[in-house]
């Protein structure tokens, strides 16, 4: 065997690594996140967006000396197998790097510790000419044109990250400084929401202030947990020696909460869309709003939002995408979640004081709900809350009344007599046949046609915990990965 060193080319691997598909925010927050495990308690991201227009991360961390600023620029810096500090929220070596390009053509990094000052600049364009991964050392002139270097002299140790030439960013922006208004205000949220344990100081973790702008950013609890109810005690789950813990609440009823509190929970829209678990990896939120196709985002657990914190010692099991914006949980994990949804709508089971209680109220979703009435008798009804027709009627509201009469005239007409006599008489009804997962498939595929992209993966994942989809849950996985479905 014989071998030789066939390195990328540096130009068109770099300008390839700006589509991994950062958002302005997720991009921000992953450079952040180098300044928490650099044990800053002051981040100031300062945003300026006219002339020459640039973005500036600045930290009192522990800053880099000559070799850790070289490895700190460097792509694939550590592997995302070595273990890490337990208060480390990297993994793999890139988000310095892959996170800044994501948005702009250079991304300049100046470290001080002590006396020491030092600086590297990646410029896509330099690289472009040079067709070599040249890594630029700036001269004390030019780091002294930056803004934000004074404060950093003023530092013992710190870090000031500043990205210039913001192409991705404006790309097709017509008016520039006005949706970049609108954009940083969306970074603040998330922002605010993403780190809100650390900036409202929870028990155990350093407290972080982040300004922006000068501007201090508040936390965001999406559990609002001085006003919400804790269901039930901590469910500690066990993996390999290294703890998972869950947290579930019940949120107060909207009409206890005031403006200000609900638009902290997301506005009235959100209330319901955000509901589901919150995966914290080291204290740091990471997904929310999702029940991981557990269960369906329903009127029911519209108030239920359940706390997982995961330590980082944990990310090969939860598969975590680079951008740290999707984990999804292993199999013994979503397992011991299965439990804890269960009692949690157990506490949430609703009394349908109009007409009776529901009987059915298990986690499916189901076509027909059964009541049981309070003056005695049963009543079949059409759930309205079935993903498809919710889905209908969300695309077209004008026929929304329309179908509601179409249903109570279903319901008011069963054929019960023929029904009964053909059920007695051991007829096969051919209603009830069941369709094989080949045909349930193809009903899918079929459905899911129809609908926006956007909103594809949500109505599989509703369709997913409704019947009759529910029972194929294999096999609607391997057609989501062999690519049929979305
Ligand atoms: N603000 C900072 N202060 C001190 N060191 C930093 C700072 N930013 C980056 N570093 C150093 O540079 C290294 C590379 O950062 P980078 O974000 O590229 O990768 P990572 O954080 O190790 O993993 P990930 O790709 O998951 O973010 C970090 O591990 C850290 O040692
Ligand atoms: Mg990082």
């Amino acid at each position: 065997m014989k071998d030789f060193e066939l390195s990328p080319y540096a130009p068109i691997l770099m300008e390839s690594t700006r589509a991994i598909g950062y958002s302005l925010e997720t991009a921000i927050a992953d450079v952040i996140d180098n300044s928490i495990t650099a044990m800053a308690s002051i981040i100031k991201i300062n945003f300026f967006p006219i002339d020459r227009e640039y973005v500036s991360i600045l930290d009192n961390g522990i800053g880099m000396n000559f070799f850790q600023i070289n490895c700190a620029m460097q792509y694939g810096s550590q592997s995302p197998n070595d273990s890490r500090m337990s208060n480390d929220l990297g993994r793999f070596g890139l988000g310095l790097k892959t996170a800044s390009l994501s948005q702009c053509r250079v991304l300049t990094v100046i470290s001080k510790q002590q006396n020491n000052i030092e600086s590297r600049q990646w410029d896509l364009d330099y690289i472009a000419q040079t067709g070599k991964w040249s890594l630029k050392i700036l001269d004390e002139q030019e780091i002294m044109k930056f803004s934000g270097i004074q404060e950093l002299m003023e530092m013992e140790t710190g870090t000031l990250v500043v990205w210039q030439n913001l192409d991705r960013m404006k790309l097709g922006e017509t008016n520039f400084e006005l949706a970049m208004g609108r954009k940083m205000d969306e970074v603040k949220r998330h922002l605010s929401l993403v780190y809100h344990r650390y900036l409202s100081g929870e028990a155990e973790i350093r407290k972080i202030k982040i300004y922006f702008n000068e501007v201090a950013i508040k936390p965001m609890d999406p559990f609002l947990e001085n006003k919400s109810l804790r269901a039930m005690d901590d469910e500690n789950i066990i993996l390999y020696g290294n703890k998972v813990v869950v947290r579930p609440y019940i949120l107060p009823h909207i009409s206890r909460l005031t403006s200000d509190e609900i638009e902290m929970l997301g506005g009235r829209e959100g209330l319901r869309k955000r509901q589901g678990f919150y995966v914290y990896r080291n204290k740091r939120l990471l997904v929310w709003g999702t029940w991981f196709r557990m269960m369906r985002q329903g009127e029911l657990s519209k108030l239920v939002r359940i706390q997982v914190d995961i330590p980082n010692a944990l990310d090969d099991l939860w598969t975590l995408d680079i951008k740290k914006s999707s984990a999804v949980p292993p199999a013994v994990v979503r397992d011991n979640l299965g439990i804890i949804i269960e009692k949690m709508a157990e506490k949430s089971k609703r009394t349908w004081t109009y007409r009776g209680k529901r009987e059915i109220d298990d986690s499916i979703c189901h076509i027909w709900n059964r009541f049981k009435m309070r003056n005695g008798g049963v009543l079949y009804e059409i759930n309205r809350e079935y993903p498809l027709i919710e889905e209908l009627s969300k695309q077209y509201p004008d026929i929304r009344r329309k179908m509601d009469i179409l249903f109570k005239q279903i319901e008011k007409n069963l054929p019960l007599n023929t029904l009964y006599l053909d059920l007695v008489n051991d007829e096969k009804i051919d209603n009830d046949t069941q369709d094989g997962a080949k045909e349930i498939i193809a009903v899918l595929e079929e459905i899911l046609c129809y609908s926006d992209e956007k909103d594809k993966q949500e109505l599989l994942e509703a369709l997913m915990i409704s019947e009759p989809f529910c029972s194929y849950a294999d096999e609607i996985n391997k057609a989501v990965a062999r690519g049929d479905l979305l």
